[in-house]
């Protein structure tokens, strides 16, 4: 390959140096900060993980409780951005108005924008993090034509986060406590995955000094293709078009099938090749959130049935093929009453905290450089320049 290193799709490039978050993608282990995705999962709480990927160590009682005081005094966003979503068709995807809308974050705080100034970086990062459901809020009602709610500080970010989105003026919302806790350890399911596609991207983004909350906002745009963030919307879609139990060898055919396109959504991972342990929290979280609402949904059965068929088919078996996070979250989102086209946004509200954790990571490391991969040249030699009229 010459002078260069051709490493398309970069399956042996490491990019970076991080302390951030270690996977065994043969072993099927995921670790942050040494801490197993498991245990935070099971006993912390989303803003307790956003603080240890953000300050690499778990907060005291009293780190903790000031990080939540200063993330909830940053949850409302200036006034006028709320303008920026009447520019939108109201049928809009929300990960559309969330690129735009979070990318003009950019024009509103330029006293957290001096990158070289830690104290600044870290303002911005708080902004983002105590935004991002803002705003994701906001992109809902305003698809549904529901008038905006204010953040309320006296709920957990997920509480506040769940009025904003299904509150309405007229009445008190209660948040359900079991559904907050899902949705907090959901959270804390896609808070952070090393270097993946979307952070690389706010990475090389962030890598030319630009603004961190454009940097996000590319970030956002990287993760709503179908093959990243985007997967939990075509999961679950895919779960509703297969229907019944009866139609996935249908289904498992064409997945195997070299001349169709049809991939199963929420299967397979660059990393992974075994279980992803964060699909192994998140059925258990299927079960718990159905338990409490006491509802079934056919699609949870649908879903199983297709893992277990999956699993023993040899395609599936040579290839390493296992459910991904995105295999079961559409389930348990749409259970709480996300609609489909939600699932991302969210996934982009939670993975906020590790975008911003990684920027800064770069951003202090003595080794950074603007990123700048190389190519292998294909196209033409040398030749002269024709005149139009001699072409
Ligand atoms: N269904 C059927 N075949 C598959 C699938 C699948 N879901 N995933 C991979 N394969 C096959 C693929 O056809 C290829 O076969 P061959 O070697 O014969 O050409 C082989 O497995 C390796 O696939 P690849 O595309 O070279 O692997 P990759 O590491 O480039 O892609 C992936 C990883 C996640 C993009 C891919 O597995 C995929 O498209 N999965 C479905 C989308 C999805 O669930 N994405 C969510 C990923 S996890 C959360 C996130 O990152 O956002």
């Amino acid at each position: 390959t010459g002078r260069f290193t051709y490493d398309p799709g970069f399956t042996s490039t490491a990019s970076c140096e991080s302390g951030l978050t270690y996977i065994d993608g043969a072993e099927g282990v995921l670790l942050h900060r040494g801490y197993p995705i498991g245990q935070l999962a099971e006993q912390s709480s989303f803003m307790e993980v956003a603080y240890l990927l953000l300050n690499k160590e778990l907060p005291s009682k009293d780190e903790l409780d000031r990080f939540n005081w200063t993330i909830t005094r940053h949850t409302m966003v200036h006034e006028q951005l709320a303008q920026f979503f009447r520019g939108f068709r109201r049928d809009a995807h929300p990960m559309a108005i969330m690129c735009g809308v979070v990318g003009a974050l950019s024009a509103f705080y330029h006293d957290s924008t001096d990158i070289t100034d830690p104290h600044q970086r870290m303002v911005a990062s708080h902004r983002l993090i105590a935004k991002m459901p803002t705003i994701a809020a906001m992109a809902y009602k305003y698809s549904i034509g529901q008038p905006f709610l204010y953040p309320q500080n006296d709920l957990s970010y997920t509480g506040n986060f769940l009025r904003m989105t299904f509150g309405v003026p007229a009445e008190e919302y209660a948040v359900d406590p079991v559904i907050e806790k899902a949705l907090d350890r959901i959270f804390i399911l896609h808070a952070d995955h090393e270097q993946n596609a979307s952070t690389s991207t706010v990475r090389l983004a962030g890598s030319s000094g630009a603004n961190p909350f454009a940097c996000i906002a590319a970030g956002i745009a990287c993760l709503w293709g179908p093959a990243h963030g985007g997967a939990n919307e075509a999961a679950l879609n895919m779960l509703r078009e297969i229907g019944t139990p009866e139609r996935i060898p249908e289904y498992i055919a064409r997945a195997k099938n070299k001349d169709d396109p049809f991939r199963l959504m929420g299967f397979g991972h660059r990393v992974y090749k075994n279980y992803d342990p964060r699909a192994t929290v998140m059925q258990q979280t299927v079960r718990d959130v159905f338990k409490a609402m006491n509802v079934q949904d056919p699609v949870f059965e649908t879903a199983l049935r297709l893992e277990e068929i999956a699993l023993n088919d040899d395609y599936f078996i040579e290839k390493k093929l296992f459910p991904n996070v995105d295999f079961y979250s559409g389930v348990v989102l749409s259970a709480i009453g996300f609609p489909t086209s939600m699932f991302t946004a969210l996934f982009a509200l939670a993975r906020t905290v590790g975008w911003v954790a990684q920027w800064n990571e770069m951003i202090s490391d003595p080794a950074q450089k603007i990123g700048r991969p190389r190519q292998l040249y294909t196209g033409p030699t040398q030749r002269d320049y024709v005149p139009v009229d001699k072409r």
